[in-house]
């Protein structure tokens, strides 16, 4: 049997742990027969040794997606692995400690910037660094905390993921033209190195698995994973700037 993504050549960021999302991604589409090249950020000898626990070890690229020279240099140096691309996972998403937890109030402008610029700006940053690398039938797809509520303590993050969804419908009316499609995977709370860093999401995961009609694992990334390979697969082919929830259901319900 062929797998969902057999050929397909996919850009994954993301990956700092075996928990982050990207990882289960790049897990699942490799299960599904796609070839890989990962991004990491800093910390490139960690994310090289989590790189080798894939099903089949992938090469690693480093991306400061706020550094002009590498975004400049990213479709040379991932051409070196593969001769393009035919998705891109943007699994990114930072805001400094002020813009989390208890004081909405009190965040100075600086580090809403920094939040806004890793975390939304840089979808359009990456979709651009790649273009040179894609053709039509692409897909972009990003990861997304439903930004049409005000949560408890996620605060600028929320603002920044406002940003990202906004962002993610320009660039779909921006690249349709050239048969790219531009997606975002809202998902419910999966525990990571990213979510445990925000004070008070333990209480927001604590709630969701009784909330959700489907019930929802916050130890389990496997569904956000599989919704994610199928945006990056030809099975969307008439969808762009869609925001799909992948969040057992707590979207649909009031109180
Ligand atoms: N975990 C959740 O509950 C949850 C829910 C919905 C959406 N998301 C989103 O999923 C995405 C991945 O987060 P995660 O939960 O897997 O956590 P994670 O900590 O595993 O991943 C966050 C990634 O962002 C990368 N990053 C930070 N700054 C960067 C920069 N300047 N350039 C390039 N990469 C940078 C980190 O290296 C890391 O790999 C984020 O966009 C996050 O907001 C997470």
């Amino acid at each position: 049997m062929t797998g969902l993504l057999q050929g397909k050549r996919l850009l994954v960021t993301g990956v700092i742990t075996d928990r982050s999302i990207a990882f289960h991604v790049a897990r699942t589409a490799q299960e599904q027969g796609a070839k890989l090249v990962l991004t990491g950020f800093g910390r490139l000898s960690l994310v090289e040794r989590i790189a080798q626990r894939l099903p089949e070890p992938a090469p690693v690229v480093e991306l400061d997606v706020t550094n002009n020279d590498h975004l400049a240099s990213l479709a040379d140096r991932v051409r070196e692995h593969v001769d393009g691309l035919d998705g891109v996972l943007h699994s990114i998403g930072f805001a400094p400690p002020s813009c989390l937890g208890e004081d909405f109030l009190d965040a100075p402008w600086e580090d809403v910037a920094t939040a806004v610029h890793v975390s939304a700006y840089s979808l359009k940053s990456l979709a651009t660094a790649c273009l040179p690398l894609m053709g039509s039938g692409g897909s972009i797809v990003g990861l997304d905390f439903d930004a049409r509520i005000a949560w408890p303590a996620y605060n600028w993050m929320g603002v920044a993921k406002a940003a990202l969804e906004s962002t993610s419908r320009y660039l779909a009316r921006e690249l349709g033209p050239q048969g790219i499609r531009v997606n975002l995977v809202a998902a419910g709370p999966v525990r990571t190195m990213a979510a445990r860093s925000i004070p008070g999401f333990a209480e927001l995961e604590s709630q969701w698995g009784k909330k959700a009609p489907l019930g929802w694992d916050v130890d389990d990334a496997t569904p956000v994973a599989r919704s994610c390979c199928a945006l990056l697969s030809d099975w969307f082919p008439a969808t762009t700037g869609s925001m799909v929830w992948v969040d057992g259901g707590v979207h649909a319900l009031g109180m």
